[in-house]
């Protein structure tokens, strides 16, 4: 996938800044995963669709694949927020994450299908459990264990996505812990 090694925060335009800072405030309080992505998932909902809140260039978009623009690394590793920009039809591999993590939908709309993973201790396959189709201004809050999805743009237009991590993914590259290729059965 796409990373973006750098991060500089100074092109951040002065709404993303504020939303910065209210998620400092929430991560700070050093509350249980589940939480946080909860709390921040409410400060995330009132700014998606605002304008004035990417510049052009963190909207640009990869005709090869989705697009991560970090926008923001806190310097203690303990979040980090991105966007994500797909044209229609692009999607993730079937992944989950190394952290707790918040997705709201700036523009245009995402389909999200979720997984369980079914294992004897020998072998895995994975099951489809849920399709969630989201919106824009819509928020998802989920937090390991259980969290495996893939995530398309399934519209015809393009999809803009903000996202927060309980850790550093501008050090990282990427919030993806594992990738599955395991069968899957779609239900
Ligand atoms: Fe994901």
């Amino acid at each position: 996938m796409t990373t973006s090694a750098t991060v500089d925060a100074t092109v951040l335009t002065e709404r993303m800044r504020a939303l910065v800072g209210e998620i400092r405030e929430v991560v700070g309080r050093g509350l249980p995963p589940e939480l946080t992505a909860y709390l921040v998932g409410e400060r995330l909902a009132p700014h998606l669709g605002a304008g004035r809140l990417l510049t052009a260039a963190q909207q640009e978009a990869d005709p090869e694949r989705y697009r991560q623009h970090v926008l923001h690394a806190e310097p203690d590793g303990s979040f980090s927020l991105v966007a994500l920009v797909w044209l229609p039809g692009q999607c993730t591999p079937i992944h989950d994450h190394v952290s707790w993590c918040v997705a709201g939908v700036h523009q245009g709309q995402e389909s999200e299908r979720r997984y369980r993973l079914v294992s004897d201790g020998r072998t895995g396959r994975l099951v489809a459990t849920e399709d969630v189709l989201g919106p824009q201004g819509s928020v998802a809050a989920f937090a390991p264990p259980g969290d495996i999805h893939q995530v398309r743009n399934a519209g015809t237009t393009l999809a803009v996505s903000l996202h927060v991590y309980g850790a550093d993914v501008g050090r990282l590259g990427t919030s993806i812990r594992r990738v599955y290729r395991l069968p899957a059965d779609e239900g």
